[in-house]
């Protein structure tokens, strides 16, 4: 514990002074043109082999998300997938994995033949339609799209509100009267009942359908209930009425639907009819809240008033909203192509598509704190896209912060997943307790410390009957036993009784964090927290080899599961790795979730050190790590392995971390429709994207940054708090990135060694000069150039740096 925190002592002493002396940045730049940022935003990035993004209109962290929804890879609504239009509908989660995510009561255009009622096409499988694959354009805050058939769809957003613009081709039968019908399910049919009434006269210019209906959510327990308000306009009522499977009346106005015999889905709706033919557009706007009904529609009303809608005016907002968020940070790109530019943007934006801000539609409990949803999981959201919008955003990650630990006063535990104000599904560790920590590491302001070191105190002391939801579980072998064994005998709680070794990896990082703040706030368990933070050495099998079909790969040592007499379990280290099969909570449940034993014995953030010198020094640590990501174990499409790709930082040599990220961005992470290794998950590989391309990645629960080239020639991020800007600039730049190593650095006018950097680095605007070569060199290679580790840092006291 002692001597490297001494050298980091009086380094950063050292540090203190180039500060007072070097407040100015010492490069003037020309900066970027600003308001063209937005014309590198590709929302259709992973809108297809299973980056599931959301590619449709919102607004930074709006609960409304209008897209047109596909019959094809529909989790997130659309897919360039080439598959049929079923609907258009306005909430939306993005990047999950698993079930399709809400897309409640989705509407859709159509023109009757014959202008007879019945012979519309209402249920999904007969009204799904193609789409012209070149009319798509979908842009911040805008989507739009044109059916076979000729009708122009567009959309876009206020918060809680989609406006839709159906233009119905003229030319066709003009007798015929555009219709436009609500299907009261979701992507899912998860639908349980719904209620639906109609409020549309003959010759009115407008109509309104409103009703709501209770759902299931795609990723957790129980049930959820949305309500919304529809208002149509842009010509004279003909009639309007509801529908049931195929058949369709004017009568009645009012309807409820339920799940009957063997749960039998009933597919039913309204519809509203427009005399034809239109002289215009036809307006669609759809309000949604989880409060009520007559909230959806003071929601609609509130945000895009009527009677005429202005869709012009309402897209101009919402890109101003998308511009506002993407302004603090401007590149110099140094003539690298618009490809790796528009990646880059695009993953900046996708970090703000969720988690969503509900505040004032939680239908739980009152409160004055603001809340959030969508954290879908915090699993995936910990490592890196929270610590991101910890960056570019601390005004609204500060507000995240406040409404996790409103969920745990209000519900008395932290949330690690949810989704449509529903608790999801638990995949490993309290990870909520690791962003708390990051924002207090990272000074972020107004949170509730006292309550929040609570919060986590209670993940790590108290054990939930429902730890699929919540919290922990086999705390008791926790406590008593320092690890999570493997078939737990735990009648405290219940929840999926697997993942024993990811679990204590988590666990013990979770406990790491915690003991973090407990230093920080004076608390006396600082020290019992730390210790358990040591847990995972309690899985280390020292003699465990792994074989690929019978070949010795040479490595030995690895986590294995232990049962409770601590006697050894089994798993062979490869298995769950993309050489074997996927292990999910409910697919091949195993000791280890999504990822192997293999990747999951680099899951030690807060020791690396100490696990390099377990598993036989810097050389041979860094052959593992080699031979990991070259022989098809590492699954860079599941947020596990990020951290993988920095580790040579801590074995002295940053170079191979540069080498290892450019041999993933863009070949695995670029701007294809397809360009995602796998679920987005929110923003996560997102920002897997952007944080290498500014070349600074969090190791998050601490202040560490590790420092590799950025993919720019410089690269600025203004502080929204400070107001000061940060920049990193490359010398010997080039745009082939064959110059990836760095050979020396200048931090504010001063040479410096370390090969990473606190966050201080934002919020005081420092300047940060690299000069690059084309082979590695002994910068940042010393032992005091190194990361902290617990065992041979002081990562403890690193906020009072
Ligand atoms: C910046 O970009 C906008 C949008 O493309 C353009 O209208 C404007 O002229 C540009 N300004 C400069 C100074 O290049
Ligand atoms: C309009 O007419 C064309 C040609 O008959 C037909 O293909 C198309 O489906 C019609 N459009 C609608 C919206 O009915
Ligand atoms: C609708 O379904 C939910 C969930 O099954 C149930 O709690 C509720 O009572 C139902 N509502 C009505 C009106 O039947
Ligand atoms: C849904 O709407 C119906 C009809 O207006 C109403 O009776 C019912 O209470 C609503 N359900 C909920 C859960 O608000
Ligand atoms: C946090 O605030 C303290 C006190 O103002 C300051 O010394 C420290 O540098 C800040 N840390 C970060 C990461 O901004
Ligand atoms: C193992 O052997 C089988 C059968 O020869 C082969 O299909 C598979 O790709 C091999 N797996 C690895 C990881 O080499
Ligand atoms: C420990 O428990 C396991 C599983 O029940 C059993 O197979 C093993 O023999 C036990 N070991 C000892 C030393 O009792
Ligand atoms: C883009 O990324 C995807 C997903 O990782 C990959 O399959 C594809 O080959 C990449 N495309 C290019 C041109 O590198
Ligand atoms: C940062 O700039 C904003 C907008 O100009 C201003 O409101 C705020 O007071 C500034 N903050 C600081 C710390 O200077
Ligand atoms: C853009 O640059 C990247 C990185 O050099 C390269 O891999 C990619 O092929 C280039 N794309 C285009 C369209 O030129």
């Amino acid at each position: 514990m002692k001597s490297l925190n001494h050298i980091i002592g009086s380094s950063f002493i050292l540090f203190a002074a180039y500060l007072i002396s070097n407040s100015q940045a010492v490069h003037i730049r020309k900066r970027a043109n600003e308001s063209n940022v937005l014309k590198y935003v590709d929302p259709l990035i992973g809108s297809n082999s299973g980056g599931n993004v959301f590619a449709g209109a919102t607004l930074p962290y709006g609960m409304a998300k209008a897209v047109a929804d596909v019959d094809g890879e529909n989790t997130g609504g659309f897919s360039t997938d080439g598959s049929r239009i079923t609907g258009f509908s306005a909430m939306h989660d993005s990047g999950t994995g698993g079930n399709p995510s809400l897309g409640n009561f989705p509407i859709f255009p159509q023109i009757c033949p014959g202008d007879d009622i019945n012979s519309c096409k209402f249920p999904i499988g007969q009204r799904a339609t193609h789409y012209k694959a070149d009319s798509i354009q979908a842009r911040p805050g805008y989507f739009a799209i044109a059916l076979n058939n000729g009708i122009e769809a567009e959309m876009t957003v206020s918060e809680h509100a989609a406006l839709f613009r159906f233009d119905f081709p003229s030319g066709n039968d003009s007798a015929s009267s555009p219709l436009i019908m609500l299907d009261l399910t979701d992507l899912w049919a998860s639908r349980q009942n719904a209620s639906i009434s109609v409020e549309a006269k003959a010759g009115d210019t407008e109509g309104r359908i409103r009703g709501n209906g209770t759902f299931l959510p795609s990723f957790g327990a129980g049930s959820y209930v949305l309500h919304f308000c529809l208002d149509v306009a842009g010509g004279r009522v003909k009639d309007s009425g509801m529908w049931v499977n195929n058949r369709a009346g004017t009568e009645p106005k009012d309807l409820f639907v339920t799940r009957g015999f063997n749960l039998f889905y009933l597919e039913a709706g309204g519809f509203i009819r427009f005399e034809g033919p239109l002289s215009g557009k036809l307006n669609a706007r759809m309000g949604v809240s989880f409060i009520s009904t007559n909230k959806a529609c003071r929601n609609a009303e509130d945000e895009i008033p009527g009677p005429e809608f202005d869709f012009d005016v309402l897209r101009k907002k919402a890109e101003d909203a998308w511009h506002a968020k993407l302004s603090p940070i401007t590149i110099e790109a140094g003539a690298v192509n618009e490809s790796m530019q528009t990646n880059f943007w695009s993953a900046v934006y996708r970090t703000m598509i969720s988690p969503q801000d509900y505040t004032g539609e939680n239908p739980h409990w009152q409160s004055s704190e603001p809340y959030f949803d969508s954290f879908y999981c915090i699993w995936d959201m910990w490592r890196v896209q929270l610590p991101f919008l910890t960056i570019i955003d601390p005004v609204f990650q500060t507000k995240i912060v406040r409404s996790l630990v409103d969920i745990y006063k209000h519900r008395g535990w932290l949330p690690d997943c949810s989704m449509s104000t529903t608790k999801g599904w638990t995949q490993g560790g309290s990870n909520a307790d690791n962003v708390l920590v990051d924002a207090y590491v990272k000074n972020l302001t107004g949170i509730d410390w006292e309550l929040a070191y609570k919060a986590i105190v209670n993940d790590a002391e108290n054990e939930p009957l429902e730890w699929s939801v919540e919290g922990r579980g086999g705390l008791m072998s926790w406590k008593h036993l320092n690890y999570i064994p493997y078939l737990d005998y735990d009648y405290l709680g219940f929840g999926t009784n697997s993942r024993s070794i990811s679990r204590t990896l988590e666990y013990s990082y979770n406990d790491f964090c915690l003991s973090t703040l407990a230093n920080g706030l004076g608390k006396d368990t600082a020290t019992k927290y730390l210790s358990r933070a040591g847990n995972w050495l309690n899985l280390y099998k020292s003699d465990q080899k792994s074989l690929i079909n019978g070949t010795d790969t040479g490595f030995t040592g690895f986590f294995q599961p232990k049962y409770m007499n601590g006697t050894w379990g089994y798993q062979d280290p490869i298995a769950c790795s993309p050489l074997a099969s996927f292990c999910s909570l409910t697919s091949n449940p195993s000791e280890t979730f999504e990822s192997s034993a293999w990747e999951y014995m680099f899951f030690v953030p807060h020791d690396v050190r100490r696990l390099i010198s377990l598993l036989g020094g810097p050389d041979t640590f860094l052959r593992r790590l080699d031979f990991f990501h070259t022989s098809g174990l590492a699954d860079i499409g599941n947020e596990p392995v990020f951290l993988t790709v920095y580790m040579p930082h801590y074995a002295g040599r940053p170079g191979l971390s540069a080498k290892r990220v450019h041999s993933y961005i863009p070949s695995r992470f670029n701007s294809s429709t397809n360009g995602l290794p796998g679920n987005d998950d929110s923003g996560a590989m997102a920002s897997f994207t952007l944080f290498a391309c500014i070349g600074l990645f969090p190791n998050p629960g601490q202040n560490v940054y590790f420092i590799i080239p950025p993919f720019f020639e410089s690269i600025s991020i203004t502080s929204p708090i400070t107001n000061k800007t940060a920049t990193v600039t490359n010398i010997n730049f080039d745009k082939q990135y064959k110059n990836i190593y760095i050979q020396s650095a200048i931090l504010n006018g001063k040479p410096y060694s370390k090969n990473w950097i606190t966050h201080e680095f934002f919020t005081k605007g420092w300047t940060l000069e690299l000069t690059l070569g084309e082979t590695e060199s002994d910068w940042g290679t010393k032992e005091e150039d190194l990361p902290p580790s617990m065992s041979v840092g002081d990562v403890e006291n690193q906020v009072a740096f």
